[in-house]
Parts: C-alpha cells; structure tokens; sequence
C-alpha cells in the first residue's frame, strides 16, 4: 500500500530553530503518529534549506566557509527534534548530493522539453525573499510579500514556463483534487491565479551568487533557491533514483506549509511538478504565525522562543500540547508563558491528570489494584441501571472518539484535543454521578460498583489513545499505569479485567507559582540572551570598544537635522547625497544608506549626526558630516530623536 506521505518546510540554515519551525514540524509529527496508530505506513520528512543569498550572507557575516557554516547550523535542527519527540523518517539537506544532483536532473528534464528559456531580466528583486517582482507587483514601492525595500535589477536569467499552466492549476484546485487548506488560504491562491501567471526566473547569475546548484545547461548559473528547495520533497524520496521507493511514496498526501509560503507551494511547486509529468500533492495546509506577547517575534526583540528551552523549562508533551491546542490550526495566534503555564495547570494537571489519579486509586483502593468485570449488556435485574449508568459513558466515549478522528484527519487538532478534554468532563461527570465511594458501602452493589470502575478505567485509556500522537511520552507513563504494552485503539475493551493497574504519581505535576516565575523567565528573555545556553551557533557580537572618559565624548557633536532633499550619488549602488537642515545652516552630507533607503523615504526624517567631522569626499561629492545609523545585521538603521525636535539641537 501506498505510504502517507508527510512533508514540513525545509527550514532555512541562517536562522535558529524557534517556534514557528517547532510548530510546523510538530503537527506533522502528530499527524504521522496518528496515522501509524490507524495502521498506516508512514513516510514523514523534514529538513534544511541551505542554499541561496541567505546562508552565503550570514557565513560571510561570521567569516566562515559556507559549507561549514551551514554544516554546522543544520545540525541544530537535527539536533532538536528528538527532544520535541519528532518521529520524522528522514530529513533532507539541500547540499547533499542525493539532492543537487536530482535537481540538476529535473532542470535537465524541463531544459530537454523546451520548458525552460534563456531570457533578458528586468526586474524588483526583493534580497531577503530572494524573489523577483514586476513594477506592478510593488506594494508602496516594496516588496508586496515582506514589505522591504526591493533592488532593480537588469540581467540574462533563465525561465521556467509556469504561465503556460495557470488553467490547469486552477482545475485541479476548483475539482478539489489538489486541496487547499483552510478555505481562505485556497480563495487567496484563487485570486492570485485570477491574474495573470508569468514564467518564473529559475537561475542566478553566480558573479552574483555562486553558492547554490550549478545549471547542468549553463555553468556561469545556479538554480533558483525556492526551484532548488522545492525539489528536496521529491529528491528525499528517490526521485531519479529509486523508482520503486518514489512509486511507494509519491505523491505527498499533506504539505504543511506557513501561510507565508503559500504561492512558492501552491503555484510554483505545483506547476513544475505539472512540467515534470509527476502528480500533485493531495493537499496543502498552511498555517498561521505565532506571535510572542503580541508582538512579531524577532531577533532583534529579543523574544524569539525557543523550542529547546520550552522543552527544558515545561517539558516536551507539555510544549506540544500548548502550541497546537491553543491556537486552531490555520489563524495566527499568540504566544505567552502565562498561557502555557495555564494551559498546563487547568487541562493537563488538573483535568487529565486529575481524572487519571482519581480513576486508578479507586481501583487500587475497592478492588485491589485489578481491573473488574464490566457487567454483561444483557438480561439480568440491572439492565435498567446499566442502561442508565455505564452506557452513558461508553456512547460518550464512541461520540467523542468520532469526533476526533474527523477532527484530527482534518487538521483541527485543537478541535481534536478540545474532544479529548470533553471526554475528561463526562468522565468524571459520569463518576460524580454514579458515587462509586457510596456504591462500595453496600455489598448489593457490588458489582454496579465493578461495572462505574470498568467504565472509568476504560474512558481514561482510550483518552490516553486520543492524545497518544501529542503527547507520545504520556501516553506511555498512563500506558504503564494499565500495564499495557502501548495505550491501544480507539475500540472500547482495550482494557481488560483482571489488570493490575497503579496511580502512581501525577501524570502532569501542577506548576507553582515559583516555577512559573522560572518558566517566564527562561521563555521570554532580555534581548540577546534569546537562546543562550542552547545548542545554538554563537551569534557574532561586535566586541565593545575601549572605555572613553566624558571629555573625550564631549569631542563629538552630535546634532540633530531634519532631511530636506535626497538623491542617488551618480554610479554608485550605496551612497545617497542629502541636503540636511541644522537650523543655523544647511549642508550637504554623503550617506551609505541607499540600499537601505529610498530618496523619498528619508526625505522629512529627524535625524542625527556626527556635525564636527572632518569633511571627506566620496565618489566626487563632498560630505559635510556623518548621519547615525544601527547596523542591524547588515541593514542600516537610520538613527533619529522620538519627538519632532528642530533642527541643529545638540546631542548628548
Ligand atoms: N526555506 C523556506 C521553505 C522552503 S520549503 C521548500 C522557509 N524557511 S523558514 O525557515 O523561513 O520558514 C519555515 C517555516 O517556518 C515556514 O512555514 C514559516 O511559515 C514558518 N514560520 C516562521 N515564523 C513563524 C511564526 N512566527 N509562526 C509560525 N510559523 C512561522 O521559508
């Protein structure tokens, strides 16, 4: 039988692993376990994107051999998913030669059917999104998907021939046979596609950027990074090489996706699998962004959490649990540790876990540590009573399991868990109900009593069986408790009378105030302490310079200026030639900023500058004074007061 094929992203290598890769990762991971409970083979992948402006960038920044430095940096991620209890079955990185040289075989593939075109390119071309967009494209002037300044560039490039398979591409998802998920998700593929569909640049000149897979056609290119990296979910599973392990995987059955790469999934991966002749994904889920605290999560904020550090200071079940039962899959949702701490405290220790100790010491306690007979549903002078009583739960229990296998099957895990909590609620409504502490006191109801605890029992191990794929290391803690070998299906009987069971200890420990305090603490850290102490590579810091005394400060005046006119230095990529106010007089000031900044984006601006500096030419224009900047990561930054201030007004 065909194998359920899983896919995440493959996460880029210049960034850490935070939470928004964790949560992409870990709904496949429940996913995959979910369908290997039902009986499913399983073929679930992750990897490292390593490729492209972004990886070469950032290992230049720290002076390292891109190789190593994206050795290094996907080794993080490897690193991290057992401790989140990732069960993937590989995971693909974009330099291994099992990938590069399938990529190559598919550009071959397109080259050889005419499908790719060599083509003079002018273009938007948007450096962090390493994307191409037309004048019309631009938001404001920027790029529409990110909102950062984009380049003009002019150059010969390659072109796939995606246009040419826009009517198709809207026929399969109109048919439904290529699903796109949630609905609002699909509508904005639709409209993107209302448009038309241009070919896509699948090449960068190397001059520009020599890091990535050389065109097999034409050695002075590498592949596009997204034409690259889409690839990684048909190279992993022996595209081009293993026909008969392709036959038994392809196609993916769910892509997860972030809503943010939506287009580079749904169209352009979709029509170069057209171009391939191979078949389509069956569906596409993208989900929402995390924010931490209200606030988008960021380096430079110093609020990006880490998943790592979530495990150590919560444990992992626990994590899991929080991020894909807080937030239904699909829509955004926000981050805190006050609300992982609640969640924890209100659904795991004191229902779950509470209903779990509860169940478990009442048999320890009225029969002896073994599991009783439930009663026969037939005949006898307490079919009425058993009708009333035990029925309720174990028809509760078929309901609430229906529920969430539809739920879980359509990616609604917080729906999914919200069921399972459900079941936690009648099951100790039906224990309150029938007062198994009362039924002990009389002989006569001896074997109600057997029947109230079976029920009670049986409830918490198919629960246990519900959220099993989410909190994998529970599932075995309440398994052992039951003695059993693993937690089991979904069928009520898995349970069966004469097993010993024990409570133990608390299957989640209840977090206090003190430890709560901690787990804030450890999750939202100052700027910079982000992911210290964690299996991260060290972020380059700029050394503080030597201490200087107040006199030697006081040398530099510092002043503020209003910005009057800007404009491109002639021939030079970088400079910016500005006019700046100072009230007492005007001047003319050189700036490094124009890959940074437009003309008319500064125009206006308070800004601050360095007015005592010797005056240098740059590029034949002379420079009256240095404007203050923040170099964050290679983006300049211009500095400037928070209130209107005028002109010339001292800084110190
Ligand atoms: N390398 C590409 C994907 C190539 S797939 C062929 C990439 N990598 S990424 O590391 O930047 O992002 C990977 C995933 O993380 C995306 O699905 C993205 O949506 C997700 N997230 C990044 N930040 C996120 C949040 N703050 N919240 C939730 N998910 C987010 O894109």
């Amino acid at each position: 039988m065909k194998r359920f094929y899983i896919t995440t992203p493959i996460y880029y290598v210049n960034d850490v692993p935070h939470l928004g890769h964790a949560y992409t990762t870990v709904a496949a991971d429940v996913l995959a376990r979910y369908q290997r409970r039902n009986g499913r083979e399983v073929f679930f992948l992750t990897g490292t994107d390593e490729h492209g402006q972004k990886a070469e960038q950032a290992a230049k920044k720290v002076g390292e051999p891109v190789q190593e430095y994206v050795n290094r940096h996907a080794k993080v991620f490897q690193d991290l998913w057992p401790k989140l209890n990732i069960t993937n079955d590989d995971f693909i990185r974009t330099t291994e030669p099992r990938h590069t040289a399938k990529v190559q075989l598919a550009l071959q593939t397109l080259k050889g059917r005419g499908l790719i075109y060599a083509a003079d390119y002018e273009g938007w071309y948007c450096v962090p999104d390493e994307r191409f967009w037309t004048e019309k494209d631009l938001k404001d002037g920027n790029c529409p998907d990110c909102g950062r300044k984009v380049d003009q560039i002019r150059e010969k490039n390659y072109f796939f021939k995606m246009g040419q398979y826009r009517d198709r591409l809207l026929e399969e998802i109109k048919s439904g046979k290529l699903e796109i998920s949630p609905d609002s998700r699909k509508n904005e593929v639709l409209g993107f596609l209302g448009k038309e569909l241009g070919d896509l640049c699948i090449s960068r000149p190397k001059s520009r950027l020599p890091w990535g897979i050389e065109l097999p056609f034409d050695r002075e290119y590498v592949a596009y990074v997204w034409f690259d990296a889409l690839m990684n979910y048909a190279t992993a599973v022996g595209y081009g090489a293993d026909e008969k392990k392709f036959a038994q995987i392809w196609p993916p059955d769910v892509q997860l996706v972030g809503k943010d790469i939506l287009t580079t999934h749904c169209v352009y991966w979709t029509t170069m699998l057209m171009a391939l002749e191979l078949p389509l994904p069956k569906k596409i889920f993208a989900h929402g962004w995390w924010t931490v605290e209200g606030k988008k999560m960021s380096k430079s904020l110093g609020n990006v959490v880490a998943p790592g550090t979530a495990v150590e200071a919560v444990g992992s079940d626990q994590f899991r649990y929080f991020i894909l039962r807080e937030v239904p899959f699909g829509l955004d949702g926000d981050f805190s540790a006050a609300a992982l701490v609640s969640r924890i405290n209100v659904d795991l220790a004191n229902n779950l876990g509470n209903l779990v100790s509860r169940v478990l010491s009442m048999v320890e306690k009225y029969r002896n540590s073994v599991v009783p007979n439930p009663l026969a549903t037939t005949g006898g002078s307490i079919q009425q009573w058993i009708n009333q009583h035990k029925n309720s739960l174990l028809m509760s229990t078929k309901a609430e399991s229906l529920n969430y296998r539809n739920n879980i099957e359509n990616l609604a895990f917080s729906k999914a868990l919200e069921t399972t909590i459900k079941l936690c609620d009648e099951a100790n409504r039906f224990i309150v109900e029938n007062a198994p502490w009362t039924l002990a006191k009389n002989e006569a109801d001896k074997e109600k009593l057997d029947d109230v605890l079976y029920a009670a029992a049986e409830a918490v191990r198919v629960i246990g069986v519900m959220f099993a794929p989410f909190m994998p290391d529970a599932a075995k803690r309440l398994a052992q408790k039951l003695s059993l070998a693993d937690i089991g299906t979904l069928e009520w009987g898995g349970l069966k009378p004469g097993t010993t069971v024990s409570a133990g200890e608390a299957l989640f420990p209840r977090i206090d105030e003190n430890k709560a305090k901690e787990i804030e603490a450890m999750l939202t850290p100052k700027t910079g302490e982000a992911t210290a102490g964690h299996a991260t590579p060290a972020a380059p810091v700029v050394p503080l310079a030597p201490e200087i005394t107040i006199d030697e400060f006081m040398k530099i005046d510092l002043r503020t200026a209003k910005v009057l006119h800007a404009e491109p230095v002639p021939k030079s990529s970088k400079l910016l030639k500005l006019k700046v106010d100072l009230g007492f007089e005007q001047r003319q000031v050189v700036a490094g900023i124009a890959q940074h900044y437009k003309p008319e984006e500064i125009i206006g601006k308070n800004v601050v500058m360095v007015a005592n500096l010797k005056p240098a030419t740059l590029m034949g224009v002379e420079s009256h004074g240095m404007l203050l900047a923040a170099n964050d990561e290679g983006r300049l930054v211009l500095c400037g007061t928070w209130e209107t201030v005028q002109g010339g007004i001292k800084v110190k």
